[in-house]
């Protein structure tokens, strides 16, 4: 384990960009950098998880499911390296839920050069300690009276996602998106979906098509299609 890195996805595309393909663990103690979503800084204090692995997404397959792959393995890591004792739900595309509050996140991000498709798959979880001001209420596995080693959910993870990328490859989107509905956090609820422009869809979460974009139903009857590049958050 790294003692102090800037980020751990900052330190898998500086290696994807040297050659490095699928495969490549990075786990550090903390991050002086952090990054979440959106642009959001992740606060990186020791004894939380902070995590990256690189991945080749299997030919063929939109990129853009990886989320969905990669949150299911999360939800999956986490669940096993508590013995079952927490039920971790998915809040779309890849939020990690507990008890209605965020446990932890996802980032995907790819390298710079040309024609590179392995990708940088950051995972953050908060084990000890969360932040009080996020712009989503957080919790901790300890608040969720688990404590658990940043190792244990780090080869779970591994494992898990093994698993789901193998998965993907030979059965494509299907088995990801319904496992992942299984694990959705709101179904059947409302949502409002934040959009870059400043403007809200307000409606009722009631399904992810084939694709992974969120289906959403609204006020007066109409079905809306929002895929995540257009969206900047969602909450409900
Ligand atoms: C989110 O906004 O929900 C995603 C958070 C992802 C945080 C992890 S911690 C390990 C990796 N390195 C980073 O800088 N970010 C991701």
């Amino acid at each position: 384990m790294l003692e102090t890195i800037d980020s751990t996805n900052d330190e898998a595309l500086r290696r994807i960009n040297t050659g490095v393909v699928g495969g490549e663990v990075i786990l550090a103690r903390r991050q002086t950098a952090g990054r979440g979503r959106h642009g959001q800084t992740w606060e990186s204090p020791p004894g939380n998880l902070y995590l990256s692995i690189t991945v080749d997404p299997p030919d063929g397959r939109p990129v853009g499911e990886l989320a969905f792959v990669a949150g299911l393995a999360a939800a999956e890591a986490i669940e096993a390296a508590t013995g079952g004792n927490v039920r971790v739900m998915l809040k779309w595309p890849n939020d990690l839920m507990h008890a209605g509050r965020k446990l932890g996140g996802l980032l995907i991000e790819g390298a710079t050069g040309t024609g590179v498709r392995t990708l940088a798959v950051g995972l953050g979880v908060n084990l000890v300690s969360f932040p009080e001001n996020a712009s989503y209420p957080a919790t901790s596995l300890a608040e969720a009276g688990c404590r658990v080693e940043a190792i244990a959910v780090a080869q779970a993870f591994h494992n898990h996602l093994d698993g789901w990328l193998r998965n993907w490859a030979n059965n494509c989107f299907e088995p990801v998106r319904t496992a992942w509905l299984a694990r959705a956090a709101g179904l059947g609820g409302e949502l409002v979906v934040h959009l870059p422009d400043g403007k809200e869809w307000i409606g009722l979460f009631q399904d992810i098509d084939e694709q992974g974009a969120l289906v959403l139903q609204t006020e007066n009857g109409m079905t809306r299609t929002v895929t995540a590049g257009a969206i900047f958050s969602v909450t409900g």
